[in-house]
């Protein structure tokens, strides 16, 4: 059963919830119709049947936007034949504030995902698979063009690092765990969800070493040592098993994450990687199977960024390639599994999912990417800052017939839940610290010992 702790809604004027769904959704869903438009207009080979039901989808994000703005009573999920929508039907009528502008957020957010994930699966077989935040996860991986280069060349410099690794000492190999862990961690502080009101400039300055190195100071939960002690214990015990990765953003954040992926296999941390994305478009800029497939072949073609110089496009050449034989020899595995985009909390994992969650004790380690992974994993809760993490997880930290979820969290905080500070830790932090992805958490919990 869920911890009872109340959770962040929409009804709340001091929660992020309250603007979000008054603002930020509203606008998320204006983009959405017109990217609906736009590529009608493009596709002038489209059937009649196609730019009508095309028109349709507009039509039903228009009303689903007025809806929310009119403060509506949500209404069930219609079925499309796929068993997730009965898990939100079912907790659905369990819920008292049934209103765009005052249900719980967790829940009203997901389901507004897989509502509008409907439109398309009931709709004609050019929509089916259509995916209405593609052209923005492309533009802004195009976007971070300058942050992709230099990380790729400093990949290139840690594989060196690696392959010649006799000659290098302890404190230089845990110096590059840090980094690589800080990489992914500050590469999900660039997310679409979030930037409706951040431009262009903004996100390429949130990546880059500089930037990573001034931010240090503000991951206010830093469990980075004990991770570190974990993997060097597993290492010496000579019989390194998976590690999984429950991705968060496409694009940059998604490289960042292939990057300390790559890391984690060639540093002989793990034999290999699982990374979970999401089955259908989610929370704008989640990846899907595409997103990942259009960043490694983008590279591996050569046709991701144009005009770089041979040396340069030869690099990025070369890592796509590296990527392209990870999967096909099966040591880097990308999975979708239904659960992710339901709207259930991860505690109830050994519940709804006991499949899922056994190949997830199994595991050495779990990494969950992101905020919305956070606030799945401590149950959106508006619980004391200073409630110690393992608490806030639920029934996932503690072990099941001598099995538990190892778990490390890697977020930038762009919501409200927060756990894990000190006592009066956060007493002379700005108002809203938690929202806008400035600050961060590696948060570390062995469920195994
Ligand atoms: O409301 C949008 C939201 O859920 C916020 O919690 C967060 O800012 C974003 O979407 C998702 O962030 P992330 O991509 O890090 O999970
Ligand atoms: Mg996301």
């Amino acid at each position: 059963t869920d911890p009872s702790i109340a959770t962040s809604n929409s009804g709340d004027p001091k929660s992020f919830a309250y603007s979000t769904a008054r603002e930020r959704w509203p606008k998320i869903l204006s983009s959405a119709i017109d990217e609906i438009v736009s590529t009608i207009s493009r596709n002038n080979g489209l059937s009649e049947e196609d730019v009508n039901a095309g028109k349709a989808i507009q039509a039903k994000l228009t009303a689903l936007k007025t809806s929310m703005l009119g403060d509506a009573v949500l209404e069930p999920i219609p079925s499309d034949g796929r068993p997730d929508v009965e898990a939100y039907n079912d907790e659905f009528k369990t819920i008292k504030d049934r209103k765009w502008l005052a249900a719980p957020w967790l829940y009203t957010e997901c389901y507004m995902y897989r509502l509008i994930h409907t439109y398309f699966t009931l709709s004609t077989s050019f929509w089916h698979s259509f995916d209405l935040f593609a052209t923005s996860k492309r533009s802004s991986l195009v976007g971070s063009k300058k942050g992709a280069i230099e990380l790729i060349k400093r990949f290139r410099g840690v594989l060196q690092a690696i392959a010649e690794k006799q000659s290098v000492d302890e404190e230089t190999q845990k110096a590059i765990f840090e980094e690589m862990i800080q990489i992914s961690l500050w590469g999900n502080a660039t997310d679409l969800a979030l930037l409706t009101s951040l431009s262009v400039e903004e996100l390429n300055s949130r990546q880059g070493k500089a930037v990573r190195d001034s931010n240090k100071k503000n991951i206010v939960v830093d469990d980075t040592d004990q991770v570190w002690s974990l993997l060097s214990r597993l290492r010496l015990l000579g019989s390194p098993r998976d590690i999984h990765i429950v991705l968060d953003n496409a694009g940059f954040e998604l490289l960042t994450d292939l990057v300390f992926a790559s890391y984690l296999i060639e540093s002989g941390y793990a034999k290999k990687v699982v990374l979970h994305g999401k089955r259908m478009p989610w929370f704008v800029s989640d990846v899907i199977l595409d997103d990942l497939k259009y960043l490694i072949e983008g590279f591996a073609n050569g046709t991701m960024y144009d005009d770089t110089g041979s040396t340069v496009r030869e690099e990025l050449q070369e890592a796509g390639k590296y990527w392209q034989g990870l999967i096909q020899s099966g040591i880097l595995e990308f999975r979708a599994e239904l659960f992710w985009t339901t709207q259930h909390p991860f505690g109830r994992l050994p519940i709804v999912e006991p499949g899922l969650f056994e190949d997830l004790a199994d595991a050495d380690l779990v990494v969950y990417k992101g905020d919305l992974n956070y606030r799945k994993l401590t149950y959106d809760g508006m619980w004391p800052h200073s409630t110690p993490f393992s608490e806030a997880l639920g029934p996932l930290a503690r072990k099941h017939d001598g099995q538990g979820v190892r778990s490390l969290v890697l977020r930038t905080a762009k919501a409200d839940v927060c756990v894990g500070l000190k006592p009066g830790q956060d007493t002379n932090f700005e108002d809203g610290w938690t929202r806008h992805g400035k600050y961060a958490m590696v948060s570390y919990w062995d469920a195994k010992s």
